[in-house]
Protein backbone atom coordinates (compact mmCIF):
# COMPACT_ATOMS: atom_id res chain seq x y z
CA UNK A 1 0.00 0.00 0.00
CA UNK A 2 1.43 3.38 -0.93
CA UNK A 3 0.03 7.08 0.67
CA UNK A 4 -0.38 9.79 -1.06
CA UNK A 5 -0.95 13.43 0.35
CA UNK A 6 -2.90 15.97 -1.75
CA UNK A 7 -1.41 19.43 -0.38
CA UNK A 8 -1.95 21.29 -3.69
CA UNK A 9 -4.58 23.81 -4.66
CA UNK A 10 -4.42 27.50 -3.96
CA UNK A 11 -7.41 27.93 -0.92
CA UNK A 12 -8.71 31.24 -2.12
CA UNK A 13 -11.52 30.49 0.72
CA UNK A 14 -8.37 31.05 3.58
CA UNK A 15 -7.26 34.19 1.61
CA UNK A 16 -4.73 36.47 3.15
CA UNK A 17 -3.56 34.10 5.49
CA UNK A 18 -2.74 31.36 2.29
CA UNK A 19 -1.27 34.41 0.18
CA UNK A 20 2.00 33.52 0.95
CA UNK A 21 2.21 30.09 2.58
CA UNK A 22 -0.01 26.77 1.51
CA UNK A 23 -3.25 25.78 3.73
CA UNK A 24 -1.91 22.86 4.74
CA UNK A 25 0.90 24.71 6.52
CA UNK A 26 -1.17 26.86 8.70
CA UNK A 27 -0.58 26.23 12.51
CA UNK A 28 -3.92 23.81 13.56
CA UNK A 29 -2.89 24.25 17.65
CA UNK A 30 0.71 22.89 17.72
CA UNK A 31 1.38 21.55 14.67
CA UNK A 32 0.97 22.35 10.65
CA UNK A 33 -1.95 21.11 9.48
CA UNK A 34 -0.55 18.41 6.95
CA UNK A 35 0.88 16.61 10.08
CA UNK A 36 -2.51 15.10 10.61
CA UNK A 37 -3.59 13.58 7.72
CA UNK A 38 0.42 12.25 7.46
CA UNK A 39 -0.39 10.93 11.13
CA UNK A 40 -3.28 9.01 9.55
CA UNK A 41 -0.92 7.35 7.03
CA UNK A 42 1.65 6.71 9.27
CA UNK A 43 -0.87 5.01 11.74
CA UNK A 44 -2.10 2.77 8.65
CA UNK A 45 1.72 1.68 8.61
CA UNK A 46 2.07 2.92 5.61
CA UNK A 47 5.86 3.74 4.58
CA UNK A 48 6.31 5.00 0.72
CA UNK A 49 4.26 8.51 1.47
CA UNK A 50 3.91 11.41 -2.15
CA UNK A 51 3.38 14.74 -1.06
CA UNK A 52 2.01 16.09 -4.13
CA UNK A 53 2.72 20.02 -3.99
CA UNK A 54 1.72 23.60 -5.49
CA UNK A 55 4.91 24.63 -7.38
CA UNK A 56 5.42 27.65 -5.58
CA UNK A 57 5.06 26.25 -2.17
CA UNK A 58 7.21 22.99 -3.16
CA UNK A 59 10.35 24.18 -0.90
CA UNK A 60 8.44 25.04 1.78
CA UNK A 61 7.01 21.31 2.11
CA UNK A 62 10.44 19.97 1.32
CA UNK A 63 12.27 22.67 4.86
CA UNK A 64 9.31 21.28 7.13
CA UNK A 65 9.03 17.36 6.49
CA UNK A 66 12.58 16.26 4.58
CA UNK A 67 13.22 13.07 3.47
CA UNK A 68 10.84 11.21 5.74
CA UNK A 69 13.68 9.31 8.13
CA UNK A 70 12.15 11.35 11.09
CA UNK A 71 9.12 10.35 11.29
CA UNK A 72 10.07 6.46 9.87
CA UNK A 73 8.75 6.86 6.42
CA UNK A 74 9.78 8.15 3.09
CA UNK A 75 8.81 10.91 1.10
CA UNK A 76 8.91 11.48 -2.55
CA UNK A 77 7.28 14.70 -3.75
CA UNK A 78 5.69 15.72 -7.29
CA UNK A 79 4.06 19.32 -8.56
CA UNK A 80 0.73 19.75 -9.18
CA UNK A 81 1.46 22.64 -11.88
CA UNK A 82 -2.32 23.70 -11.89
CA UNK A 83 -4.87 22.04 -9.26
CA UNK A 84 -6.77 20.18 -11.93
CA UNK A 85 -8.93 18.51 -9.29
CA UNK A 86 -8.69 15.51 -6.97
CA UNK A 87 -8.81 12.62 -9.17
CA UNK A 88 -5.63 14.59 -10.56
CA UNK A 89 -3.54 12.98 -7.82
CA UNK A 90 -3.37 9.45 -9.37
CA UNK A 91 -2.11 10.97 -12.41
CA UNK A 92 0.29 12.63 -11.01
CA UNK A 93 1.35 9.73 -9.12
CA UNK A 94 1.21 7.30 -11.29
CA UNK A 95 5.03 6.64 -11.26
CA UNK A 96 4.69 6.57 -7.50
CA UNK A 97 2.25 4.41 -7.28
CA UNK A 98 3.75 1.82 -9.88
CA UNK A 99 1.63 -1.50 -9.27
CA UNK A 100 0.88 -0.85 -6.11
CA UNK A 101 -2.71 0.04 -4.46
CA UNK A 102 -2.82 3.20 -2.49
CA UNK A 103 -4.39 5.29 0.10
CA UNK A 104 -4.96 9.23 -0.25
CA UNK A 105 -5.52 11.39 2.14
CA UNK A 106 -6.08 15.47 1.33
CA UNK A 107 -3.93 17.35 3.06
CA UNK A 108 -6.66 19.55 5.21
CA UNK A 109 -8.74 16.62 6.60
CA UNK A 110 -8.05 15.80 10.19
CA UNK A 111 -10.03 12.64 11.56
CA UNK A 112 -10.02 11.60 15.25
CA UNK A 113 -10.89 8.11 14.14
CA UNK A 114 -7.63 5.62 14.61
CA UNK A 115 -8.05 4.41 10.82
CA UNK A 116 -5.45 1.90 10.58
CA UNK A 117 -7.36 -1.41 10.56
CA UNK A 118 -10.11 0.13 7.70
CA UNK A 119 -7.12 0.91 5.42
CA UNK A 120 -4.75 -2.51 6.30
CA UNK A 121 -8.40 -5.08 5.58
CA UNK A 122 -8.51 -3.33 2.17
CA UNK A 123 -8.61 -5.40 -0.38
CA UNK A 124 -9.81 -4.80 -3.61
CA UNK A 125 -11.79 -2.44 -5.44
CA UNK A 126 -12.41 0.87 -3.60
CA UNK A 127 -12.88 1.96 -0.06
CA UNK A 128 -14.69 5.59 1.05
CA UNK A 129 -15.13 6.69 4.64
CA UNK A 130 -18.65 8.94 5.49
CA UNK A 131 -19.50 10.50 8.08
CA UNK A 132 -23.03 12.10 8.77
CA UNK A 133 -23.18 16.37 8.50
CA UNK A 134 -25.46 19.18 8.76
CA UNK A 135 -24.24 20.92 5.65
CA UNK A 136 -23.83 18.06 3.23
CA UNK A 137 -24.43 20.19 -0.02
CA UNK A 138 -20.23 21.25 1.02
CA UNK A 139 -19.07 17.75 0.49
CA UNK A 140 -19.51 14.64 -2.11
CA UNK A 141 -22.53 13.39 -0.62
CA UNK A 142 -23.34 9.54 -0.32
CA UNK A 143 -27.23 7.74 -0.45
CA UNK A 144 -27.84 4.72 1.10
CA UNK A 145 -30.50 2.28 0.43
CA UNK A 146 -33.02 0.82 3.39
CA UNK A 147 -30.00 -2.11 3.68
CA UNK A 148 -27.22 0.80 4.08
CA UNK A 149 -26.41 -0.35 1.03
CA UNK A 150 -24.75 2.67 -1.30
CA UNK A 151 -27.16 3.22 -4.14
CA UNK A 152 -25.90 6.90 -5.35
CA UNK A 153 -22.77 9.61 -4.91
CA UNK A 154 -23.18 13.28 -6.29
CA UNK A 155 -20.97 16.00 -5.91
CA UNK A 156 -21.45 19.16 -4.41
CA UNK A 157 -25.32 18.11 -4.45
CA UNK A 158 -28.08 21.05 -5.12
CA UNK A 159 -30.93 18.70 -4.14
CA UNK A 160 -30.71 17.11 -1.22
CA UNK A 161 -29.81 13.06 -1.16
CA UNK A 162 -28.55 12.55 1.90
CA UNK A 163 -26.60 13.47 4.78
CA UNK A 164 -23.64 11.56 5.23
CA UNK A 165 -20.93 13.43 3.44
CA UNK A 166 -17.94 11.66 1.79
CA UNK A 167 -14.99 12.48 3.56
CA UNK A 168 -10.98 13.00 2.36
CA UNK A 169 -9.63 9.64 2.76
CA UNK A 170 -9.49 7.48 -0.17
CA UNK A 171 -8.73 3.67 -0.64
CA UNK A 172 -7.93 2.53 -4.10
CA UNK A 173 -6.72 -0.71 -5.85
CA UNK A 174 -4.54 0.14 -8.84
CA UNK A 175 -6.84 0.16 -11.40
CA UNK A 176 -7.51 3.97 -10.00
CA UNK A 177 -5.13 5.51 -12.68
CA UNK A 178 -6.42 4.21 -15.49
CA UNK A 179 -9.93 5.24 -14.01
CA UNK A 180 -8.43 8.70 -13.10
CA UNK A 181 -7.37 9.09 -16.51
CA UNK A 182 -10.75 8.81 -18.67
CA UNK A 183 -12.40 11.24 -15.39
CA UNK A 184 -13.93 14.20 -17.70
CA UNK A 185 -13.93 18.01 -16.28
CA UNK A 186 -17.06 19.15 -14.03
CA UNK A 187 -19.08 22.16 -14.49
CA UNK A 188 -16.68 23.33 -12.07
CA UNK A 189 -13.70 22.75 -14.55
CA UNK A 190 -11.82 20.06 -12.29
CA UNK A 191 -11.55 16.20 -12.67
CA UNK A 192 -13.75 14.97 -9.51
CA UNK A 193 -12.50 12.25 -7.55
CA UNK A 194 -16.66 11.66 -7.24
CA UNK A 195 -16.59 9.88 -10.68
CA UNK A 196 -13.97 7.37 -9.49
CA UNK A 197 -15.86 6.45 -6.28
CA UNK A 198 -18.77 6.07 -8.95
CA UNK A 199 -16.40 3.68 -11.41
CA UNK A 200 -16.35 1.65 -8.49
CA UNK A 201 -19.57 1.92 -7.16
CA UNK A 202 -20.42 0.21 -10.88
CA UNK A 203 -18.63 -2.31 -10.66
CA UNK A 204 -20.27 -3.44 -6.97
CA UNK A 205 -16.47 -2.89 -5.85
CA UNK A 206 -17.05 0.35 -3.92
CA UNK A 207 -17.39 -0.27 0.18
CA UNK A 208 -18.28 2.53 2.14
CA UNK A 209 -16.90 2.72 5.83
CA UNK A 210 -18.63 5.28 8.74
CA UNK A 211 -16.08 7.46 10.26
CA UNK A 212 -17.43 7.48 14.25
CA UNK A 213 -15.51 10.28 15.57
CA UNK A 214 -15.19 13.98 14.63
CA UNK A 215 -13.93 14.72 11.39
CA UNK A 216 -13.27 18.16 9.50
CA UNK A 217 -12.07 19.35 6.50
CA UNK A 218 -10.80 22.57 7.64
CA UNK A 219 -10.52 24.64 4.55
CA UNK A 220 -12.66 27.75 5.48
CA UNK A 221 -11.75 29.81 8.69
CA UNK A 222 -14.53 28.17 10.63
CA UNK A 223 -14.09 24.58 10.16
CA UNK A 224 -10.43 25.83 10.59
CA UNK A 225 -11.09 27.35 14.30
CA UNK A 226 -12.86 24.09 15.09
CA UNK A 227 -9.95 21.92 13.54
CA UNK A 228 -7.86 23.51 15.83
CA UNK A 229 -10.21 22.67 19.26
CA UNK A 230 -10.30 19.12 17.99
CA UNK A 231 -6.81 19.08 18.37
CA UNK A 232 -6.21 20.81 21.46
CA UNK A 233 -9.13 18.38 23.43
CA UNK A 234 -8.85 15.29 21.75
CA UNK A 235 -5.81 14.45 19.55
CA UNK A 236 -2.79 15.54 21.52
CA UNK A 237 -2.44 12.06 23.05
CA UNK A 238 -3.56 10.33 19.65
CA UNK A 239 -0.89 11.52 17.50
CA UNK A 240 2.05 9.38 17.08
CA UNK A 241 4.31 12.18 15.15
C1 LIG B 1 -13.42 17.51 -1.87
C2 LIG B 1 -14.18 16.43 -2.62
C3 LIG B 1 -15.47 16.06 -1.88
C4 LIG B 1 -15.15 15.69 -0.44
C5 LIG B 1 -14.31 16.79 0.25
C6 LIG B 1 -13.83 16.30 1.61
O1 LIG B 1 -14.14 18.72 -1.93
O2 LIG B 1 -14.44 16.87 -3.94
O3 LIG B 1 -16.09 14.98 -2.53
O4 LIG B 1 -16.38 15.51 0.26
O5 LIG B 1 -13.17 17.12 -0.53
O6 LIG B 1 -13.01 17.22 2.24
P1 LIG B 1 -13.39 20.15 -2.08
O7 LIG B 1 -12.67 20.36 -0.79
O8 LIG B 1 -12.49 20.02 -3.25
O9 LIG B 1 -14.50 21.14 -2.29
Amino acid sequence: MKGIILAGGSATRLRPCTKVTSKQLLPVYNRPMIYYPLNTLIQAGIKDILIIVAPERAGDFLNLLGSGSEFGVRFTYEIQDKPRGLSDAFIVGENFIGSDDVTMILGDNIFEDNLAEEIKSFKIGGKIFAKKVSDPQRFGVVQFDKDNKAIKIEEKPEKWISDYAITGLYVYDNRVIEAAKKVKPSKRGEIEITDLHNYYLGLGELEVAMVKGEWLDAGTFDSLLEAQILAKEKLQDKLII
